[in-house]
């Protein structure tokens, strides 16, 4: 949900949209790197040498609006549990 609210305006999995396409990303970039693009765009863009790259190869600049870290480790998730074929609703949610 978090996903479709805050991300889904810039990525799809599968196409790119303004921003790259999401599949495998989990595989090609460490958790840590994915939490800072999230939560620390601006200084991951202007100091990350990987990050510098994908933006000059974008027109616009990732902009994420109030995505607390919480919010951004279930985005991650999600993510992962994509590129690992898991689906999430089959998985018992603990209470
Ligand atoms: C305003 C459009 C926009 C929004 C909203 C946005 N992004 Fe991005 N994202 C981009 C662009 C553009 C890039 C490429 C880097 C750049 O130009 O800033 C990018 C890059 C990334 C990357 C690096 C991809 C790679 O190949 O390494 C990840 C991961 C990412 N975004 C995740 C997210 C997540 C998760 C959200 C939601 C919380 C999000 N983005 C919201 C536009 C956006």
């Amino acid at each position: 949900m978090i996903f479709s609210k805050k991300c889904m305006e810039c990525h799809n999995i599968d196409i790119k949209l303004k921003g790259p396409s999401l599949r495998d990303v989990t595989k090609k970039r460490k958790a840590e790197w994915i939490m800072n693009m999230i939560l620390n765009t601006e200084e991951m863009i202007k100091k990350d040498p990987q990050a510098k790259i994908l933006f000059k190869d974008h027109v616009v600049k990732m902009v994420v609006k109030d995505v607390n870290e919480q919010d951004a480790r279930m985005v991650l998730e999600y993510l992962r549990s994509i590129d690992n074929n898991i689906n999430l609703d089959t998985i018992p949610v603990k209470e």
